[in-house]
């Protein structure tokens, strides 16, 4: 099937879909719907993609795109730093066994907390956002005796054509050090002059599902004429530079973002580029892709249950999930193409819109969905490229219990997250009084 589908899968000839050489009925009946499934094949190769397209330089996996043990394993077995943006992805990242070394730590607002366990932990960079977080940091270090390596995160005013909620470089950001305004070399002098804090390089995210090459590469020439002028002006040589994460992904097939190999190829060319022009010297560079490493890897598999058809107006196909495992539709106008999965189209195509089973009309699977006139209650469909920011950002809006997810390779299944039940659901409440077993 391939385009925006999952690279291992595939239509037999009975027309039913499988992915890794299990068919989506089977994990269907194993394991209820919806379910995530996740081509650990895809997803290896796209790290193995990052890795080659970048050759030299270190690629983090922005963990907040789907942040789970075993997938946090799975990427660091290939050989991935973990970027983190919470006391909780650290603490995902440490129960999966992962180096503290090989963890890179964002957000812009730390707690103490959060900071302070980091620093215990001995984490790799800790990327610091404002003034307020740099001293936090070197108060938080300086009581455990200890040192804290760290980023500075540069707000470079970059402007990338991204959806105004996932756009983070330009100057009006609640991110980072605003570099027209000074912010970011006022910051490293401060870090230098602080006892507790190894000051080591920049880092610089300019938003996400950005599809050309364009913005990264101004981002990376940005970003070296910054570290050229704080050693030109302020006499302070930073050797790390991390340019972000952000390249897009195909959701549908109107989407053409960049291959890994160009779009590494363009960002290093223009560092080199702009290293000689300086008279830098290569820094030590890192990406963090989050989207591009697991989006595509995992379908979501649904099982139709009401239609409606509402002749002239619309066919309504309802859903067993909805705005609670994919909130990206209702959040962002996002769209990820749908097909019908468990069997071959028999009737012809018709666009039909795909919703959700919440209480809330903008609950929106997909609007316009070419399915099968025939479509039935009890067919399965798959939603495409959901492995990003759907179980991250997942709720128990109604009551939903959240999906579970299935990683499957060569005809084997294996659980990554387990469903929830409705146990689970109530885990949380505290009742006020003994309520009647029932
Ligand atoms: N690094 C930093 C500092 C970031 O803030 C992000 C994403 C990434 C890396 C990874 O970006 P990616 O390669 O995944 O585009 N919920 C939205 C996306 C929010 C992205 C937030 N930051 C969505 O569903 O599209």
């Amino acid at each position: 099937m391939h385009g925006v589908w999952p690279l291992t899968a595939e239509r037999g000839d009975d027309g039913e879909v499988s992915i890794g050489g299990v068919a989506v009925g089977e994990l269907a009946r194993a394991h209820g719907t919806p379910l995530w499934v996740v081509d650990e094949h895809d997803l290896r190769e796209r790290c193995r993609q990052y890795r080659e397209g970048f050759a030299g330089v270190d690629v983090a996996y922005a963990s907040k795109a789907w942040c789970t043990v075993g997938l946090l394993q799975l990427v660091d077995e290939e050989g991935l730093l973990i970027d983190v943006a919470s006391g909780g992805e650290l603490h995902t990242a440490l129960v999966a066994g992962v180096d503290p070394a090989n963890v890179i730590f964002h957000g812009n607002n730390k707690s103490v907390a959060e900071l302070a366990r980091a620093v215990e932990v001995g984490v790799g960079r800790i990327v610091v956002d404002s003034f307020d977080e740099l001293e936090r940091v070197e108060a938080v270090a300086a009581e455990q005796g200890r040192r804290a390596a760290i980023w500075l995160r540069v707000t470079p005013g970059i402007d990338a054509h991204t959806h105004e909620y996932v756009r983070t470089g330009h100057d009006d950001s609640k991110f980072g050090f605003t570099l027209s305004l000074g912010l970011a070399e006022q910051a490293a002098v401060r870090a230098h002059e602080l006892a507790h804090v190894d000051l080591l390089g920049l880092h610089a995210h300019i938003g996400s599902q950005i599809f050309g090459t364009d913005p990264f590469v101004a981002n990376a020439e940005v970003m070296l004429e910054l570290l050229a002028r704080l050693r030109d002006e302020h006499g302070i040589a930073l050797g790390e530079l991390n340019l972000g994460g952000g390249m897009g992904i195909r959701y549908t097939h109107e989407d053409h973002p960049v291959e890994v190999a160009r779009y590494g190829k363009a960002v290093l060319e223009a560092v080199d580029e702009t290293c000689a022009r300086l008279g830098l010297e290569r820094p030590r560079l890192s990406v963090e892709p989050g989207r591009a490493i697991v989006g595509p890897s995992t379908v979501t598999v649904y099982e139709v249950g009401t239609i409606k058809r509402l002749p002239g107006l619309r066919t309504y196909v309802s859903v067993d999930g909805g705005m609670s495992d994919n909130i990206r539709p209702a959040l962002y106008e996002a769209e990820h193409e749908v097909a019908l999965a468990s069997r071959g189209e028999e009737a012809d195509r018709e666009p039909m819109t795909v919703v959700g089973k919440h209480c809330e009309s903008g609950d929106l699977v997909r609007e316009h969905a070419p399915l099968p006139g025939d479509l039935r209650p009890g067919d399965l469909i798959v939603v495409a490229a959901t492995g990003a920011y759907n179980d991250a950002m997942a709720s128990n809006y109604n009551r939903l219990p959240r999906p579970g997810a299935v990683l499957v390779r060569d005809g084997r299944v294996r659980e990554l997250v387990r469903r929830e039940t409705m146990d689970d659901l109530v885990r949380r409440d505290v009742p006020l009084r003994s309520s009647r077993p029932g």
